[in-house]
This record gives structure tokens, sequence and C-alpha cells, in this order.
């Protein structure tokens, strides 16, 4: 690729792997835009609880999924994320939201809203961006330059989750997890995967400031036509 052509990066993988501190490291460290797919997803699923909106009726969904207003903002030193002006970014991480997040995003509406939304803000980002999620190397963003797949065993990612919730239960985090992973890569409309050309990076054993680095390294090469 040419070295003025901006530069587009997708980081996909489970919860628990340091997709969203590496993604975020990573954009500030190469001057680029960041943004949290997962945070759209639980964005709009915040709007759809607020709303009294039916979780386990699917058409209930999809009937409104075109309503909420969801603006990301995408510096990585301080991403934001409101929903019809709202700031959700506090709400959208409570227990609540985490446990409807994918029924909401397995509903197909849902996705292609959200989707169109990531693409028109990849497209926009003037250096470049970095994307993380779990289908933007194979869906939203099939053309990136560089694809990365983070993976970590499920104890390294329980352990990391439940140091980011502040002394969560191990045992319980690493069950919520497995379950919302395992839903996440089974529903029928662009799950949870890896694309053919991503780069694998298992973190269980490296330090963030390591995959940090690998990433960085990645981007570099790729940049200057490697
Ligand atoms: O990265 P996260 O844990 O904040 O993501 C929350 C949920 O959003 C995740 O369980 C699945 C969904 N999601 C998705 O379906 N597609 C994406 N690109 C990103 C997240």
């Amino acid at each position: 690729m040419e070295s003025a052509t901006p530069v587009i990066v997708a980081i996909d993988g489970p919860s628990g792997t340091g997709k969203s501190s590496t993604s975020k490291a990573v954009a500030a460290q190469l001057g680029l835009s960041y943004l949290d797919t997962g945070a759209q997803y639980r964005a709009i699923t915040w709007w759809m609880v607020n709303n009294g909106i039916d979780i386990d009726d699917p058409s209930a969904i999809a009937a409104v999924a075109g309503k909420p207003e969801i603006v990301s903002g995408t510096d990585p030193k301080g991403p934001t994320i409101t929903v019809d002006g709202v700031d959700v970014a506090g709400p959208i991480r409570e227990q609540d939201v985490t446990s409807k997040v994918s029924a909401v995003s397995a509903v197909p509406e849902v996705r292609a809203r959200i989707t169109e939304l990531q693409r028109t803000i990849a497209a926009s980002a003037v250096t470049g961006i970095v994307v993380e999620g779990r289908d933007i190397g194979t869906t939203v963003l099939p053309d990136a330059h560089l694809k990365i797949f983070l993976t970590a065993s499920p104890e390294a990612r329980a352990a990391r989750r439940s140091g980011e919730l502040k002394g969560a239960d191990v045992h319980a985090t690493r069950e919520a997890l497995i379950k919302r992973d395992a839903a996440d890569s089974s529903r029928k409309t662009s799950p949870l995967a890896k694309a053919d050309d991503a780069v694998e990076v298992d973190t269980t054993d490296l330090t963030l400031q390591q995959v940090i680095e690998c990433v960085v390294t990645l981007v570099e090469e790729k940049r200057a036509g490697k």
C-alpha cells in the first residue's frame, strides 16, 4: 500500500483477549482513529432495554433497529459513545446490557444498521483507523489492509475480565464469557470468526505491551509495503 493511503486495521477476537486496550494503544501510537464496535452493539442494546423492547422477540427488535441515533467519537485517547445525544459510556458496561447484547446483536436488521454505520466511519478516517470487533475482517471491512485475530485461553480471559470488573468472581466470569462467546460464534449473521487472511496472535502469555508492539510492527510493515 502507498504510505499516504489511510490504513485500515481490523482487530477481531472474543472478549478478554486485550482487544480494546491493544486497539486503542496502537491507534494512539500511530495517529489513527479508533472504533469500538462492541460499544455500538452495547449502545443499541441499552436503547432497546430503556425503551421496553422485548429482548426475546427478534421481530420486535428488528422493527425498531433503525430508530436510535448512535454516534461514536473515534479519538483513541478519549473515545465516546452517545445514543440520541445521551452519553452512555458508563451504562453500556453494566451487567444488564452485557447479558442482553448477544441476543440484540444477533438480529440481522441490527447488524445491517450498525455495519453501515461502521463502514461510513471507516471511510471517513483521514489517516486511517483501527476497528475492533468480532466480524470486522470477515464482514464489515473485508478489504482491510491488515487483519488481526486475538485469542487467549479461557482462564486468561476470565482473569483479565474479572480484574477489569474489580474483583468479580473468576469462575462466574469464565462461565459468562464462554456463554457469550458461544452465542456470538454460533449466530447465523456474521458470527465471531477469524478471516482466512487474518494474523492470529495468542495473547495468553504476552504482556499488553508485547501485544501492542507486535501489532504496531505488523502495521508498519504493511505501510512499508512488506
Ligand atoms: O467487545 P464487547 O464485549 O464490548 O462486545 C459486546 C457484544 O457485542 C459481543 O458480545 C458481541 C457483540 N459484537 C458483535 O456482535 N459484533 C461486533 N463487531 C462487536 C461486538
